[in-house]
């Protein structure tokens, strides 16, 4: 087992990329704190970790706001006695359109909810990891944040921010034994590819396999795809590895 005895948050744990990490997570040994904003997702994907015969919590969170932030560590904590990584992996999107006609709202909601999240995981986990001597962060950032495509310029803004302060925090906290990196996945086969594709009415099976077929290697990326390298990220194989933004894009070049 990969993570035995280890303890991981992941956050929107509910839906796609989160609920594979963590399933995969817990398969290898890990306890979990889980949260999400929907709480009956959640909720279930804990319910099912805990029927599998691994340790899960589930909290409903909001990654946004400091306070919740916080409750979602000292549940880690209280639950489990421990933590060594912090998943940040909820995250939002708009409709690609023209960017001048993006609402602040939009905006704000890309850029707090895909960058200020991780400000709050460093305020609040980071002393945890400061007094048991290491930790690590993933990230999960996007193909999106380092070839950026037009008409959702914001969201690519927002991945951006999350690979310079994946380098930026593994320099910093190196000398404290905690590790920060990101995965940059392509276009996934996960409920949030509805809105890169327009909105239900452009979503489709068909859709998702032409889109699909533009990637080198033939297919969009799976949930599994992000929970298998988050799991190498997150185990001791990877110790030496700080800083990265390591693709899961299928060879994606443009
Ligand atoms: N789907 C893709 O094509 C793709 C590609 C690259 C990167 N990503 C990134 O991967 C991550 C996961 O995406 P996904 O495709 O699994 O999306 P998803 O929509 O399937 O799941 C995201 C989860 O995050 C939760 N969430 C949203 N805002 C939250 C908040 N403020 N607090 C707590 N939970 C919140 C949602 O309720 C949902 O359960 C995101 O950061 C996304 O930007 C997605």
């Amino acid at each position: 087992m990969r993570l035995k005895d280890k303890v991981v948050i992941v956050t929107g744990a509910g839906s796609g990329f989160g609920a594979a990490m963590a399933r995969r997570f817990a398969v290898e040994g890990a306890a979990l704190a889980l949260c999400d904003l929907n709480e009956a997702s959640g909720i279930a994907v804990c319910d099912d970790i805990i029927a599998s015969g691994a340790k899960a919590v589930f909290l409903r969170a909001d990654v946004t706001n400091g306070p919740d932030f916080k409750a979602l560590v000292d549940l880690a904590l209280r639950s489990h006695g421990r933590l060594d990584t912090v998943v940040n992996n909820a995250g939002y999107t708009y409709r690609p359109g023209p960017s001048e006609k993006v609402p602040e709202e939009s905006f704000d909601k890309v850029f707090n909810v895909n960058v200020k999240s991780i400000y709050w995981s460093t305020v609040h986990a980071l002393p945890v990891f400061r007094n048991q001597g290491g930790g690590s962060f993933i990230n999960i950032a996007s193909t999106a944040g380092l070839r950026p495509r037009p008409y959702i310029a914001w969201y690519n803004g927002s991945k951006g921010a999350v690979v310079t302060l994946t380098k930026s925090l593994a320099g910093e906290y190196a000398p404290l034994k905690v590790r920060v990196n990101c995965l940059c996945p392509v276009a996934a086969d996960t409920p949030m590819m509805t809105e890169f594709m327009g909105g239900p009415e452009r979503d489709s099976p068909e859709a998702r396999a032409r889109s699909g077929a533009s990637v080198p290697l033939g297919r969009l990326c799976q949930p599994e795809d992000v929970a298998n390298a988050a799991l190498y990220l997150a185990s001791d194989e990877a110790e030496f590895i700080t800083g990265v933004a390591l693709e899961v894009d299928g060879g994606r070049c443009v």
